[in-house]
């Protein structure tokens, strides 16, 4: 085994190219040597065959010993925690602590809490709301009510590469349900699993920056980075290198983990393409317990897979090695409108489509939009109200630029007798600058979406039925719908994705999408509701949803921001991709070890006693 010291020893005085992996502690690696005849850590051997129908759940009578358990501890050197939700505290029983639900109750609102715990995710409703956080006037509620079985059994806490080797190791010998959680942030329940052994690889950050790299045919700047770096990590190292890196939008989703591994916009994203275009070589822990290199030249079905095939299904990423771009200068334009008597919601809705009009033309120049449309219902004898709010971003123009850019914009908008002026434009020097401005930290959610990704066919002419029907279905979304709606809209096309970027299992329908479309459901997933209740929801929604499907007939969804029950996900979101997916998935992963819902293979795997929802609580088994 490699051990940290022997791995600062060849940092300190060899150079780093002998070193097949990125950071020290991926030198801290399992070897045959420390499995010996332990078949509880023993390695996978390919080709392997699947396993039982039904994972191991606790108290079944295969599911492995306390002893069993604690030497696996013992061999991760104590990394191993039980799987206890921090609101378990709020309630009577053995975790009963008022002081830490005082502090549970206002942590549970905020990611900076949530990311921090080895357990949770976000979306408390991919589990059945288990361990609701009470109130705060009130008292602990009773014992039980707070269902732990519910979250996954136990989680490590990695912070090195064997941690999840051994993680790997133990959850496929033993057939228990493995899952990775990095921030928590995911949307559809890929995160987190009922009675699952969780790999929470949040410890794993490192930077650094190498001033020039050759990797493949790529020739340049780059950098290394840990597997678990967040948007707001990304934001200061870039600043510090004088260096521009593709980040997230939000301030505390990873950069490397479930974001690349479906895609990951950002709002550069039409200068210099998805998270997964930026990535030129990746350090992963595979299904066999394996730790392996993937580049362009080696383990390219991996490397090819991982990036934009979907996270959580093909190995567990450790570190990556990114493109650095030269720094650049960031401008954005905001404005708004607000229906009311002057403006009513016919003069409203030709207000909004004036501005999608533009939409190419922003992409085109480099940039993106991003907007909400909002809407309350009608009070008394006013009618339904509506409220724009948009925002243009554009990378290496100057504000006078972005004003003579705008002015089209608002120009296209007053001639229709709504008057706005053209905003005065914000200037950053450097990106770094533009996303710096905020701390770290967003709210957490716990609801549902509906998505579809607008080709940038239906934007071309608009004067075309295509333009007319999408306007139509987004307006239904809000007006007939009564959902709020949010679109990011950029182009990450081919040209764009450049090498090694282009040859990736990113879904085909981001390249040629222009307009990223995401609404929520108003309606609650929480505890309060019942299973009924979340059902029909989810049907109305997805009445709304077909809408945007239908004019746009040919292109599809983006994974991360989707809904868990997207229609033929395997087209929606891996499009022409899914068969070879599907073929890598089976001989990389025979076993079923790695399983994510809507994830390459999953449908061949079903959750028991969810009650008819998509979610993660039950046990999971082969249909
Ligand atoms: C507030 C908010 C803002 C967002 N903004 C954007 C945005 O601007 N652009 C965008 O594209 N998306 C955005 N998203 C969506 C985001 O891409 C997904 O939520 C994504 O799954 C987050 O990845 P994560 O690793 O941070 O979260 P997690 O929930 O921890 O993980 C997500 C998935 O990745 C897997 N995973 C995590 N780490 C690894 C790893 N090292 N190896 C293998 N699998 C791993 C997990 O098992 C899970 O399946 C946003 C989401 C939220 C909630
Ligand atoms: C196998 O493991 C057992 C228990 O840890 C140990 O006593 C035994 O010596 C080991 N045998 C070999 C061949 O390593
Ligand atoms: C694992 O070992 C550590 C250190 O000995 C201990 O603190 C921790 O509670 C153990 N975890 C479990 C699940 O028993
Ligand atoms: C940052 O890099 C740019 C070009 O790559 C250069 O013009 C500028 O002087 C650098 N700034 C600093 C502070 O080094
Ligand atoms: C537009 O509004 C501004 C400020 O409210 C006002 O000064 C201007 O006269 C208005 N222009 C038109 C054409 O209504
Ligand atoms: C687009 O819609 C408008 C009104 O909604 C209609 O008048 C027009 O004929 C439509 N154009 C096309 C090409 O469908
Ligand atoms: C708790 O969760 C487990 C796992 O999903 C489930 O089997 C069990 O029925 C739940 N118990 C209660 C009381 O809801």
């Amino acid at each position: 085994m490699l051990s940290i010291s022997r791995a600062l020893f060849l940092t300190a005085f060899t150079a780093r190219s002998t070193l097949a992996y990125n950071f020290l502690y991926e030198g801290v690696q399992l070897e045959d040597g420390d499995v010996a005849n332990n078949s509880d850590i023993a390695f996978g051997k390919l080709p392997g065959s699947p396993s039982a129908k039904c994972k191991t759940f606790p108290g079944d009578s295969h599911w492995p010993s306390s002893e069993r358990w604690d030497a696996f501890n013992a061999s991760l050197g104590g990394a191993l925690v039980r799987g206890i939700p921090p609101a378990a505290a709020c309630y009577e029983g053995p975790y009963e602590d008022a002081a830490r639900c005082e502090v549970v109750r206002t942590g549970s609102r905020s990611s900076n809490f949530v990311k921090e715990d080895p357990v949770i995710p976000f979306q408390q409703w991919t589990l059945g709301n288990p361990c609701p956080v009470p109130a705060s006037n009130q008292s602990p509620g009773p014992e039980g009510a707070c269902n732990i079985s519910s979250y996954p059994a136990f989680a490590v806490v990695a912070s090195t590469v064997k941690h999840v080797q051994l993680a790997v190791n133990f959850a496929r010998n033993n057939n228990i349900r493995l899952t990775i959680k990095n921030t928590g942030h995911d949307f559809v329940g890929r995160n987190t699993g009922g009675g699952a052994l969780q790999v929470y690889v949040h410890p794993l950050k490192a930077f650094e920056f190498l001033p020039s790299v050759q990797i493949a045919q790529y020739q340049g700047r780059a950098a290394r980075v840990g597997a678990a770096l967040e948007q707001y990590d990304l934001v200061r190292y870039q600043g510090e290198n004088n260096v521009t890196i593709l980040t997230p939008g939000s301030t505390t989703v990873g950069a490397l983990g479930g974001y690349m591994q479906g895609g990951g916009f950002g709002y550069l994203t039409s200068k210099f393409g998805l998270m997964v275009d930026q990535v030129l070589s990746l350090e992963v822990v595979t299904a066999d317990g394996r730790f392996v290199h993937a580049d362009p030249g080696e383990n390219e079905d991996l490397f090819w897979a991982i990036r934009g095939g979907g996270p959580s299904n093909f190995g567990i990423v450790t570190s990556a090695v990114i493109k650095a771009h030269d720094p650049v200068s960031v401008t954005v334009s905001s404005f708004n409108l607000r229906s009311n008597s002057q403006l009513p919601a016919d003069l409203f809705w030709e207000g909004v489509n004036a501005y999608f009009s533009h939409l190419v033309r922003i992409n085109d120049a480099k940039g993106i939009g991003w907007n909400n449309i909002g809407t309350q219902p009608p009070v008394g004898s006013a009618p339904r109200s509506f409220t724009f709010t948009g925002q243009v971003t554009m990378p290496g123009m100057s504000a006078d630029e972005m004003s003579e850019f705008m002015a089209p914009i608002i120009k296209d908008i007053n001639n229709l007798g709504i008057n706005i002026s053209n905003p005065k434009p914000d200037w950053w020097p450097t990106f770094a600058a533009y996303a710096g401005r905020v701390a770290p930290g967003e709210g957490v959610g716990n609801g549902r979406m509906g998505s579809r990704l607008f080709p940038r066919s239906n934007f071309v002419d608009t004067s075309s039925t295509e333009f007319n029907a999408t306007m139509a279905a987004i307006r239904s979304w809000v007006e007939d719908g009564g959902y709020s709606f949010h679109s990011v809209d950029y182009h990450p096309s081919l040209e764009t994705a450049g090498y090694p970027g282009t040859n990736s299992a990113a879904n085909p329908h981001l390249r040629t999408a222009i307009m990223h479309a995401t609404g929520f459901d108003t309606g609650s997933y929480g505890p309060g509701t019942t299973p009924e209740q979340q059902i029909s929801q989810q049907r109305r929604l997805m009445q709304f949803a077909q809408k945007w499907r239908d004019a746009s007939p040919t292109s599809g969804a983006y994974m991360n921001e989707a809904n868990t029950e997207e229609p033929n996900f395997q087209e929606a979101f891996y499009g022409g991709n899914y068969e070879k997916l599907l073929e890598i998935k089976r001989k990389r992963d025979p076993w079923g070890a790695f399983y994510a819902v809507t994830g390459v293979g999953s449908d061949e795997w079903v959750v028991e006693g969810t009650s008819g929802l998509p979610t993660q609580q039950g046990r999971l088994c082969r249909v």
